[in-house]
């Protein structure tokens, strides 16, 4: 039996015979000849089957072959300069594992939903396959540059006594008689592991029960979270831009072909580099009235405004100290403008929006407790929480990055629901 290869690494192999595991992609015949298309997961080949080169029957079998069966190719390496790998294969043999039932994603064009009720299977698609890839390289880049630099992994639970982002979104279970919820962010946990470890990141699935539908919002999403002990807001937008810098490298690093064969606009995605500007959400407010959106000071800003706001610039933009009234229990007020949260948003330019939200933490017991009353949270759920301002409080500041969002932005993709292999909405739990 000859060697067992990945199409990807077929190059190393010229001339040679070989063998490769995979399932038939597509297929054309034209008399003597099929051309099967063949991927593996790691790439697609073609692979010839010529009348006068193999067995009767193995010429007939790969003639009435299947969409999607599964099979085994022996066959010859060789140059060929009109395939995107430089190489086709020559087969000597064919071994069918199972032939393929009717398979419902032909090389037609299908509508979103249609695609959607079939995730499972579209994920063999070639454009599926490359976004997951490209997803499969932002979160290593991600853990990377954490990983690089010194940051130690605390993993946050899923299931928590307590909401951390508002208690409008929050998917309820029941526990044991209790009641629990799905983790909205691992922020608080985070904080707790900050004054323990000093610089730490938490990554995982995160729930939010959003109940509207837009191209930016799962339910279910994921989300790396930086927390850092005896860092400000200003370190925080560096750590966020010197952050993202890293993973737009890494990407055009290891993916410019599969960024064009998404028809990516690779050089927006060259322009990401530090610093990127910054702006308060006064000034904010400001420059989308002379852009000719009127909007209320102490509004949060919603997709629209964040489009047109992010269209003026050519990288991210950061908004920093949003009213407090719209923002979350934690965030500490700034000293100098009490009414505004030492908060920052990361958008996304090309109208992807934010991508990042994080900030300052308050850092004062009895503030934070002040705050815990107003949001009309349980003193008890964040008992825990408090002693990290009775036991040695500094002050600290993080912020959480959306992986699915981030895709979207990278591969210039107009919707969430492709960044993800199993999406969760508001209309969608299967498959
Ligand atoms: O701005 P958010 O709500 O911030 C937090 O959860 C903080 N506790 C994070 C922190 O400071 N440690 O969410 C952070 C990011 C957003 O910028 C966005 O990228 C993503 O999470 N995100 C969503 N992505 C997809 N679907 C949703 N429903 C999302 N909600 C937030
Ligand atoms: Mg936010």
């Amino acid at each position: 039996m000859p060697e067992l290869i990945r199409i990807a690494d077929v190059a190393q192999y010229d001339g040679q015979e070989i063998c490769i595991q995979g399932w038939l992609y597509n297929k054309r015949s034209s008399g003597k000849l099929h051309f099967l298309q063949v991927r593996d997961g790691s790439a697609t080949i073609q692979c010839v089957v010529f009348n006068g080169e193999v067995e009767e029957a193995t010429f007939e079998a790969a003639g009435s072959l299947t969409q999607e069966s599964s099979i085994e190719i022996v066959g010859t390496v060789r140059e060929d300069a009109r395939s995107p790998l430089g190489y086709e294969v020559g087969v000597v043999d064919i071994v069918v594992l199972q032939e393929a039932a009717p398979y419902p994603i032909t090389p037609k064009e299908h509508g979103t939903a249609f695609l959607m009720d079939h995730r499972h299977l579209w994920l063999r698609s070639s454009r599926q396959h490359t976004i997951m890839r490209i997803r499969s390289t932002i979160i290593k880049a991600a853990r990377d540059y954490f990983d690089d630099n010194d940051f130690v992994l605390v993993d946050a639970p899923i299931f928590t006594p307590n909401a951390c982002e508002g208690t409008t979104t929050l998917f309820e279970t029941e526990y044991f008689g209790d009641r629990a919820y799905l983790t909205q962010s691992g922020q608080l946990y985070a904080e707790a592991a900050a004054m323990a470890f000093g610089k730490v990141y938490c990554f995982g699935p995160t729930f939010r029960a959003e109940k509207s539908k837009t191209r930016r919002h799962l339910t279910e999403f994921w989300m790396i979270e930086p927390e850092v002990a005896y860092m400000d807001l200003d370190g925080d937008m560096e750590l966020a831009e010197d952050f993202i810098c890293s993973i737009v490298e890494r990407v055009l690093e290891k993916h410019r072909d599969d960024l064009e064969s998404l028809e990516r606009d690779v050089t927006a995605l060259e322009r990401i580099q530090k610093p990127f500007p910054r702006v308060s959400y006064s000034e904010a407010v400001e420059r989308l009235k002379e852009l000719g959106v009127e909007h209320e000071w102490g509004k949060d800003f919603g997709g629209d405004e964040e489009t047109v706001l992010a269209e003026s610039f050519d990288r991210p933009v950061i908004v920093h100290r949003y009213p407090s009234e719209i923002k979350a229990f934690y965030m500490k007020a700034d000293p100098e403008a009490p009414k505004q949260a030492l908060c920052m948003d990361v958008l996304a330019p090309e109208g992807y929006g934010e991508i990042i939200g994080g900030g300052q933490r308050e850092d004062d017991l009895d503030v934070l407790e002040r705050k815990i009353a107003e949001h009309e949270l349980s003193d008890e759920a964040f008992s825990w929480y408090l002693d990290l301002r009775r036991y040695g409080s500094v002050p600290h500041a993080g912020f959480g990055l959306g992986i699915e969002r981030t895709v979207a932005w990278l591969c210039g993709l107009p919707h969430v629901r492709e960044t993800i292999p199993f999406p969760r909405m508001l209309q969608r739990l299967s498959p």
